[in-house]
């Protein structure tokens, strides 16, 4: 996988989004949803899940979504400090032009982990140095780091890519630049993170209340506020709290297909949307469409790969023809992803060995990896990393389930 290359598309549709959201910024609405404080007010966490549904639990603290963004620190980093490997070199000087020599260097300190821009001569070297205080990534591809200004989070120019291990320009970064001032808008956290308080409506504004960061994807982002949930269950162990009691949680098993597939949307949908309301507005369970507008143009015409999973599949003629199918029918969201191949048994749940043309020459055998002809693993469109003159792209796994050349 490129990893690299993921970061850097985010960095440049971000850009992207928030030229849009300048434009719009006259329109915009305040929430007639509930705000996002007032529906934070009522997570409980997901240690309180875990006390009493291990099943989901045990398996999810080892998923994707829980280690999306994490605190920084030794664990949590996984790009190395060990001299000999913590410099990245911007290797071609043709790219390096205004900041002649630039180098990062990533070191470890008594009170932090930091990265620091070297340039220029000696005797005139001009530095600058942050600390990496948020970690955004589980590491699948490659993670991004966040450092606070006061109460002002921007994105650092340096991530590490998990395809060999190594430093690289963060994705949307130019090549032979250093630059410090990227800012991170509430839509990246609301993708990466459970909360954070916003000090302003502004879409584009990265003043947040520090402490307010709740890392990692919870359970209650998808199963919406859970305390009336526990309170109901603590109740039925002490006392004979009639069984029929609501639930008082959401399940997206009980939600129409269209809206099941809107939550995996919030995040999976692209990231060239337009918000209509705040981030961490969105409930599970409404029409999403009143949150975030699709993309308008080319993204429909040509949908790139890139994080763009909802739109692919709804192509498929798969989706069209089931009615209920969704991203569930494949993934179970509470436990780690599997090896590609093994979906080949959720494609058995709809169609036979023997539907496919290819079985004629091949026999059952395809019947191990539907996916990898169906589902082929490309390199995306979007803009990848640029690291001392090299590109790096991200691979992702089509979405778009049909007959390749
Ligand atoms: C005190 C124990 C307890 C705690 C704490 C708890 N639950 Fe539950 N939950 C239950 C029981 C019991 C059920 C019903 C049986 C089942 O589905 O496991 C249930 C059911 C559910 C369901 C299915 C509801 C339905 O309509 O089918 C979801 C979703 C759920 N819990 C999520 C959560 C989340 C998220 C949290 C943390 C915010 C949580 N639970 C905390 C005991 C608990
Ligand atoms: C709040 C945003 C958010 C929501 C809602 C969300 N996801 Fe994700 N998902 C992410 C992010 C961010 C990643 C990348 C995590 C990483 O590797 O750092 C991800 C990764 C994944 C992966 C890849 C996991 C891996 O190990 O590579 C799958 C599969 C996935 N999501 C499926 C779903 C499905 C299905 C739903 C709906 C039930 C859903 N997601 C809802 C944000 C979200
Ligand atoms: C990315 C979204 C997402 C996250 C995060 C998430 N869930 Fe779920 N959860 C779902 C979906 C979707 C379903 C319905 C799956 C289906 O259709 O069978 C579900 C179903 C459930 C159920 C009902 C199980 C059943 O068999 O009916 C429970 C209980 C549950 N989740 C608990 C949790 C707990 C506890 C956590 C945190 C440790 C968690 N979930 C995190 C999306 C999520
Ligand atoms: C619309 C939701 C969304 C936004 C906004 C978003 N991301 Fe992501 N990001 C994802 C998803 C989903 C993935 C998983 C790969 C995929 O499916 O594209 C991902 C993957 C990543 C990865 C690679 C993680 C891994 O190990 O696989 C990094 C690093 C990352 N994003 C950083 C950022 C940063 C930094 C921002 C904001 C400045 C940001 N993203 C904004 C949804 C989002
Ligand atoms: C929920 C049921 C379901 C699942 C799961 C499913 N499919 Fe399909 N698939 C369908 C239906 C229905 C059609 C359309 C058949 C028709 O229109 O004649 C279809 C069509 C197709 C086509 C033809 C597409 C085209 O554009 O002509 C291919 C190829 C295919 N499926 C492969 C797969 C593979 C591979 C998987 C697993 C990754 C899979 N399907 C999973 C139901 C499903
Ligand atoms: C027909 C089965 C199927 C369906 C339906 C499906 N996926 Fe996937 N998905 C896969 C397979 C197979 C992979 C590759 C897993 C791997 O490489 O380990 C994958 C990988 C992913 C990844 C990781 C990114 C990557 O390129 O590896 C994300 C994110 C994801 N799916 C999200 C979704 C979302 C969101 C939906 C619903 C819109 C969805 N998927 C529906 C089969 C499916
Ligand atoms: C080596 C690549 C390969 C593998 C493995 C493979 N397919 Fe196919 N499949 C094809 C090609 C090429 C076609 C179109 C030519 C044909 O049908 O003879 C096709 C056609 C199909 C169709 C019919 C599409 C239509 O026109 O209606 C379905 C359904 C399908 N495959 C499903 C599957 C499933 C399910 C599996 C796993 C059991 C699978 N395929 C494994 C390459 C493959």
């Amino acid at each position: 996988m490129g990893p690299a290359s993921v970061a850097m598309s985010m960095a440049l549709l971000m850009a992207l989004l928030v030229a849009l959201l300048g434009f719009l910024g006259a329109a915009f609405q305040p929430p007639t949803q509930a705000t996002p404080e007032a529906q934070h007010g009522k997570y409980a966490g997901d240690p309180a899940c875990l006390s009493c549904h291990r099943d989901q639990g045990t398996s999810y603290v080892h998923t994707s979504h829980h280690l999306t963004s994490q605190p920084a620190n030794k664990d949590s980093i996984l790009g190395s400090f060990h001299e000999g490997s913590n410099v990245l070199m911007i290797a071609d000087p043709a790219t390096a032009s205004d900041n002649p020599g630039l180098y990062f260097k990533m070191e470890a300190k008594a009170n932090g982990f930091y990265q620091t821009a070297v340039a220029g001569w000696p005797g005139q070297l001009q530095k600058r140095s942050e600390r990496m205080d948020v970690v955004i990534g589980s590491g699948v591809r490659g993670q991004s780091y966040l450092y606070w200004h006061g109460d002002r989070l921007y994105e650092l120019p340096v991530s590490y890519w998990s395809d060999g291990g190594r430093w690289i320009n963060s994705p949307g970064f130019k090549d032979g630049t250093m630059s410090f001032s990227r800012a991170v808008i509430p839509r990246c956290l609301e993708c990466h993170a459970t909360f954070i308080q916003a000090r302003s409506p502004d879409p584009l504004s990265n003043q947040y209340e520090p402490a307010s960061l709740v890392t990692g994807i919870a359970c209650e982002r998808c199963h919406g506020p859970g305390e009336a949930h526990i309170a109901l269950h603590q109740a039925k162990k002490t006392a004979a709290a009639s069984d029929l009691a609501p639930e008082a949680i959401l399940n997206p098993a009980s939600f129409s297909r269209d809206r099941q597939v809107d939550l995996c949307a919030l995040c999976h949908n692209g990231i060239r949307s337009e918000e209509l309301v705040p981030a961490f507005s969105y409930t599970p369970g409404k029409p999403l469409d009143a949150y975030l507008h699709p993309a308008e143009g080319d993204l429909a015409a040509h949908p790139d790969v890139h994080g763009n999973q909802v739109g692919l599949l709804q192509k498929s003629r798969c989706y069209v023809s089931s009615p209920n199918m969704s991203c569930s029918t494949c993934h179970d969201v509470h436990q780690p992803e599997r090896a590609a191949a093994a979906y080949s048994d959720r494609c058995l749940t709809c169609h036979r060995v023997e539907s496919c043309g290819m079985s004629k020459t091949m026999g059952h055998k395809i019947a191990e990896n539907c996916i990898d002809c169906h589902m082929p693993v490309e390199s995306t469109n979007a803009i990848a990393s640029e690291t001392a003159g090299q590109v790096i792209r991200p691979k992702m796994r089509n979405h778009w389930i049909k007959v390749y050349p």
